[in-house]
Order: structure tokens, then sequence, then C-alpha cells
């Protein structure tokens, strides 16, 4: 059965220390192919500069050929639906990549395509950036049960995410919010539900900042939510991660950022380009954790551990077929 890639909560127990260990080896050359001669399809609803890029390089690095189709020119919903869509893209190309507006979109293609669907974002999740993020902070010494990951701001598809990732790694995750901005709720329920991790759900961004390890934070507006843009702004004032903040939390704390970032408003300038900040290691990090999901999709047979000169010879019996 094709396996999709929707959320977090589609990897299996173990695959995430997988998944981090393949894109170890695949940091250290470009000599893995299991991309020879496939097609990967991107459908991009919204706009996009690290998640576009990193695939389309990834694909490229691993051997495979990416066809970027933008919304204008596919038109789902509007000149075709999304079922036909993934019908149709299921003939010429091995796998889709979809960046939508609506979670249900990728549902539907998921649903009807006979190959596997990637998540490159929904008004829901942004499973490939908590992926990278979860890799940056391993990459940072960071990545320790218990981890205390505090999210300021909204609670959008980046913590609706890390809700999702609360399931597979124990961590106390809080999310300082004003009043009507919290996460999906079915997610929030499921994670709490799941007891994996501690979970909370506060007001006071400054007692929630609080020895913290790690420090979140996204735009108060997200791409499809241009029309409360003023609205948020009011609602969000007072949840700028700055140095005041930074300072309740603990000393060797890491800030992180999907971006891309509005400087001045969910985060001061100085915090962004300052020394606690690793938002361009997360960036990095889309790459290398892609292209690890990716070879696993196209081929799932254990990979890690693979001596590194079979993957250099290109002669990995795996991925023949
Ligand atoms: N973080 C992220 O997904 O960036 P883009 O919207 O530029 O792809
Ligand atoms: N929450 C943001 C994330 C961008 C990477 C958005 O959806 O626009």
């Amino acid at each position: 059965m094709k396996k999709d890639f929707l959320s977090l909560l589609d990897l299996g127990q173990g695959e995430l220390n997988d998944l981090f260990e393949l894109a170890d080896e695949l940091k250290l050359g470009n000599h893995f192919k299991p991309l020879e001669g496939k097609v990967v399809a991107l459908i991009f609803q919204k706009p996009s500069l690290r998640t576009r890029v990193s695939f389309e390089i990834g694909i490229h690095q691993l051997g495979g050929y990416p066809v970027f189709l933008p919304h204008e020119s596919v038109g789902i919903g509007s000149r075709e639906s999304a079922a036909d869509a993934g019908r149709l893209l299921s003939r010429y190309s091995q796998m889709v990549i979809a960046r939508v507006f609506e979670h249900n979109v990728l549902l539907e293609l998921a649903e009807n395509a006979s190959i596997p669907v990637v998540n490159a974002l929904s008004d829901l999740s942004h499973p490939c950036q908590v992926l990278a993020d979860m890799y940056t902070l391993r990459q940072h010494g960071k990545l320790r049960p218990g981890v205390k990951v505090v999210f300021v701001g909204d609670g959008n598809n980046i913590v609706n995410s890390w809700l999702e990732m609360s399931m597979l790694y124990p961590m106390h995750f809080v999310l300082a919010a004003p009043a009507g901005y919290g996460p999906d709720p079915k997610i929030l329920q499921q994670a709490m539900a799941a007891g994996r991790s501690r979970i909370e759900i506060v007001e006071d961004p400054m007692a929630a900042a609080h020895d913290a390890d790690v420090l979140y934070t996204d735009v108060w507006t997200s791409m499809g939510q241009e029309e409360e843009q003023v609205a948020r702004k009011k609602a969000f004032a007072g949840y700028q991660v700055d140095f005041r903040l930074l300072g309740e939390a603990d000393r060797d704390c890491v800030v992180m950022h999907c971006l891309p970032a509005h400087r001045g408003e969910e985060i001061s300038a100085d915090v962004l380009d300052g020394k606690h900040s690793i938002v361009f290691d997360q960036a990095e990090n889309r790459l290398h954790v892609q292209k690890a999901l990716l070879a696993r999709m196209i081929d799932n047979r254990a990979l890690v551990g693979a001596p590194l000169q079979y993957m250099e010879t290109g002669e990995l019996p795996l991925f023949s077929s």
C-alpha cells in the first residue's frame, strides 16, 4: 500500500530516529539516487521559498525530476477537482507534494492518487517543518525527553504539528496565545489523550517562557488569513519574542522561527538575529530531512545503517528496482 505523509502521525514508531539517521548520512554527500528516473509533482496553491526550493533541490540531488505546478496553472477547485488531479498525476509521476489552503484538498488528493502524497503545508498542519525543527534541536543537543518547548503566538498549523510531534516524542509543550487563538481542538484533545507529553495552553507569555529550552514563534497572520490582519495585530500585541521574554527562559535557550519572519511583530530583530537564534539551521535542515523522507517514501525498506560506500557506488541493491 502507498504511504502518504499528511501528518506527523503518519510516521510509525521509531521512524523519527531512522529518518534523522538517514538525514545525517545524506548530509555527507549527494551520491545516493533513490529517485533516479522518478518524477515528483509539486502543486503549490500558496507562495513558498524554503519549502519549494528545498524540495526541488532535494529531488534533483536524489536523482529525480521535479515538476512545479503553480496554482494558476492547475486550478484545483476551479478548473479541476483535487480527486481528478490526483488520478491524473498518478499516471505521470511517482509522488505528489502539495501546499494547499484547505487540508481537505490534501485528503481528497491522497484518497484518489495511487502514488504517495506529501503535505507541504496546509491550513491545519506543516509536518515537514516540525520534522526539520526536531532534527535541528537534535543537532544543537537539545533533544532530550521532557525538553520544554514554548511557542508564543498563534495556535496555527505549526502549533498543530508540534502537538502531533508531542505524541511521538515526550516533551513539555506550552502554547502562550491570546484567548480565541488556540490550536485545532481535535488535535489538542488527541495530544492530551495520548499522554506522551505534558501540554499546557496558557495566555501569559512571560509565565510560559520560564525556564524554556526552546522559544518558538511564527507570524501572527498566516497565509490565507490576510483579511484578519488588523484584528490579529491587536490581539497579539504583547506576544512578541524579545529580550525581555528570552530573559525568563533557560540561559541556553534556543530561539526558533519557521520563517518568513516579521521583525518587530512576532519577534524582535535583535532576538531573531541574535546568538540564541537557530532559524537558518532550521531552514537548511528542511533540505536534509525532506530528502530522507522522500527516499524512505519511494522505497521504505531499511536503509539506516547501510554502509556509506554502498551509497557512494550507487549500487545499493535496495533501490535497484
Ligand atoms: N517555513 C516555510 O515553510 O517557508 P516557506 O513558506 O517559504 O516555504
Ligand atoms: N503559519 C505560517 C507558516 C508559514 C511557513 C503560514 O501558514 O503562513
